[in-house]
């Protein structure tokens, strides 16, 4: 299971990527003017900076929503770093897009999946990566979980390569879960993933072994 981090933070990509177990980016508009990135090229050169910290692939999204617009918009970014992944909506210019991108060898995340028909279409099409928004789902009593294991069930019928990437993840059960059902990928904040660090009995049997190291070498 590939371990991505979903932020646009330079200092929270880092510390991932020091921990060792990271193997890419995802980003999105929304993200990006969280860090206060904004304008054209600013947005371009921080995309280069996140590739220059992490060894693996770095989803950047495309703002155009026509196929003509998608395809000039991503091949620039493409043209950016060998590590950009172009993030394509799943909307009908998108499949057709993504199509374009996968005949051409760029590789695509398709970002806003939201049902098992969607996915579909994104394998047909030839996405590098098709991303289920679980935690939006469960936001409004929807199980996310659940549609992870469907979109599992029908790329597993036909061998889709296209892989699951669990987004929209929340925290550390959601990691889990994910693990369990065989998503791919799955992308969230730092805290989904520095969260699996930690138990209480890691913490306090280490105490005791300091503690007792401590008492036999005074
Ligand atoms: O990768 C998709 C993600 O950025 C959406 O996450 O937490 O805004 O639903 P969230």
């Amino acid at each position: 299971m590939k371990f991505f981090i979903d932020t646009a933070n330079l200092d929270q990509i880092r510390e991932a990527q020091e921990l060792g177990v990271l193997d890419g980016v995802t980003t999105n508009p929304s993200l990006m003017a969280k860090e206060g990135i904004t304008g054209q090229n600013n947005i371009l050169k921080h995309y280069v900076d996140i590739c220059n910290i992490v060894d693996g692939d770095v989803s950047a999204e495309v703002i155009a929503t026509d196929f003509d617009g998608i395809v000039k918009e991503g091949e620039a970014l493409a043209d950016l770093h060998p590590q950009i992944v172009v993030k394509v909506p799943m909307i009908k210019e998108g499949v057709k897009a993504i199509k374009y991108f996968s005949d051409h060898g760029i590789k695509t995340n398709c970002t806003l999946v939201f049902s098992s028909g969607q996915a579909l279409l994104a394998a047909k099409a030839g996405a590098t990566y098709m991303s289920p928004f679980i935690g939006r789902l469960d936001d409004i009593s929807s199980d996310g979980l659940e549609l992870i294991a469907d979109i599992r069930e029908i790329y597993d019928n036909y061998g889709f390569e296209t892989q699951i990437l669990a987004a929209s993840v929340r925290h550390t059960m959601h990691v889990i879960e994910c693990a369990h059902i065989g998503a791919d990928v799955m992308t969230g904040p730092l805290s989904s993933i520095t969260g699996l660090l930690k138990h209480p009995l890691t913490d306090i049997g280490l105490d005791k072994f300091l503690a007792d190291y401590r008492k036999g070498n005074q």
